[in-house]
C-alpha cells in the first residue's frame, strides 16, 4: 500500500496507538518525526523502521517543548504534510482526590498541545497548499470518553469532549485550504494507557477490548475519507451510535451507575 503522505509527525509514538500508526505510515513509506518523552524507545523505533525517522524528545507537558515541536512542524525545508496528536494520558479516580498538579498536566498534554501543535500545522499546510496545492492532514485522537458523562474519569472526559469539539469545527473550516482534519475516539485499547491512568481492568471483559494495530488503520483510512470522526470498532461504533440518541438523563443515570460499581469495587478491595 503506498501512503497518501510524505512526511508525519506523530506524537506519543513511545507505545501504543501511536507507535502502531508510526508503523504503518512507515510500512506505507511515509518518513516520520517521532514525538513524546522517551528517547530511548523512540531510537529503538527508529531503529525497527525502513523510512527516513527524525526522534524529536519533548515532554508536552511543558509550554516551552511544545513550542519546539510547533516550530518543527512550521519548518520548510523537511516539510510535514502529516501531523498525528496522540499523546495523551489521563488519572482515573473521584475528581477531588486527583492531585491539582497532574490534572493540569492532563490538560496540557491533551488540549493545550493538540491545540497549538493543530494550529502551527494548520498554519503551514494551508500556505503550503496555496502555494504548491499539496494537501495536508491533521488526525487527533480522542475517546468515546468525551462523549460521556464520566465520574471517576471527569478531567480526562473534558479534554477529550475538547479534542472531538474543536476538531470537528476545523474540520470544516480548514476544508477550502486543503486540509483533512479526523478526530477518533477509541473505546477500549490494549496499551499502557489504563496502567498509566492506574485504572484496574482485572475484571473488563475480554470482548470490551480493541487492539492499537487495528485502531491506527482504521484511523489511518478515515483521515484519507476525510471523515470528520471515527469510533473505531464495531461494537464501540454501535454505542457510540446509541448514545448519541440517549436522553441526557440516561447518559448520567449510566454514569452514577458506572461510578457506584466502581467505588464499591475500591472499598471492596481496601477493606480485604
Ligand atoms: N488505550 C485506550 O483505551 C484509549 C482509549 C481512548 C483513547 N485513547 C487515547 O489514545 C492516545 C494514545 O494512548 P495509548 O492508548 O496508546 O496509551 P499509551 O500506550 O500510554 O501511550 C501514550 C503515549 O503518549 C505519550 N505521552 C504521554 N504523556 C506525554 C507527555 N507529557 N509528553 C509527550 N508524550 C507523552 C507517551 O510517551 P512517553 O511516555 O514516552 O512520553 C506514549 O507514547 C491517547 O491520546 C489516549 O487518550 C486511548
Amino acid at each position: 500500500m503506498t501512503s497518501s503522505w510524505n512526511r508525519a509527525l506523530v506524537t506519543g509514538a513511545s507505545s501504543g496507538i501511536g507507535q502502531e500508526l508510526a508503523r504503518q505510515l512507515a510500512a506505507a513509506g511515509t518518513d516520520l518525526v517521532v514525538v513524546a518523552r522517551d528517547t530511548e524507545r523512540l531510537e529503538a523505533l527508529k531503529a525497527e523502521l525502513a523510512v527516513d525517522v527524525e526522534v524529536l524528545t519533548a515532554d508536552l507537558s511543558e509550554l516551552t517543548q511544545i513550542q519546539l515541536v510547533e516550530h518543527r512542524l512550521a519548518n520548510p525545508d523537511r516539510p510535514i504534510d502529516l501531523l498525528i496528536n496522540n499523546a495523551g494520558f489521563g488519572r482515573g479516580g473521584p475528581f477531588i482526590e486527583n492531585d491539582r498538579e497532574v490534572a493540569t498536566d492532563v490538560m496540557t498534554v491533551n488540549m493545550v498541545a493538540v491545540l497549538r501543535l493543530a494550529h502551527a500545522a494548520a498554519e503551514t499546510m494551508s500556505a503550503r497548499y496555496k502555494r504548491t496545492g499539496q494537501r495536508g492532514g491533521i488526525l487527533n485522537v480522542s475517546s468515546m470518553a468525551g462523549d460521556l458523562v464520566a465520574p471517576n474519569s471527569a478531567v480526562y472526559s473534558a479534554t477529550k469532549a475538547f479534542v472531538t469539539s474543536l476538531s470537528e469545527s476545523i474540520h470544516q473550516e480548514l476544508a477550502d485550504d486543503g486540509v483533512a482534519v479526523t478526530a477518533v475516539l477509541p473505546g477500549f485499547t490494549r496499551t499502557e494507557f489504563q496502567e498509566r491512568a492506574e485504572v484496574d481492568t482485572s475484571d473488563f471483559p475480554s470482548w470490551i477490548w480493541n487492539d492499537a494495530a487495528d485502531v491506527a488503520a482504521q484511523s489511518l483510512s478515515a483521515l484519507d475519507r476525510n471523515q470528520p470522526r471515527l469510533v473505531t470498532g464495531r461494537l464501540n461504533k454501535a454505542w457510540g451510535a446509541i448514545s448519541r440518541t440517549l436522553p441526557t438523563a440516561t447518559l448520567r443515570a449510566a454514569g452514577r451507575a458506572a461510578m457506584k460499581r466502581e467505588n464499591a469495587n475500591a472499598n471492596a478491595s481496601a477493606t480485604s
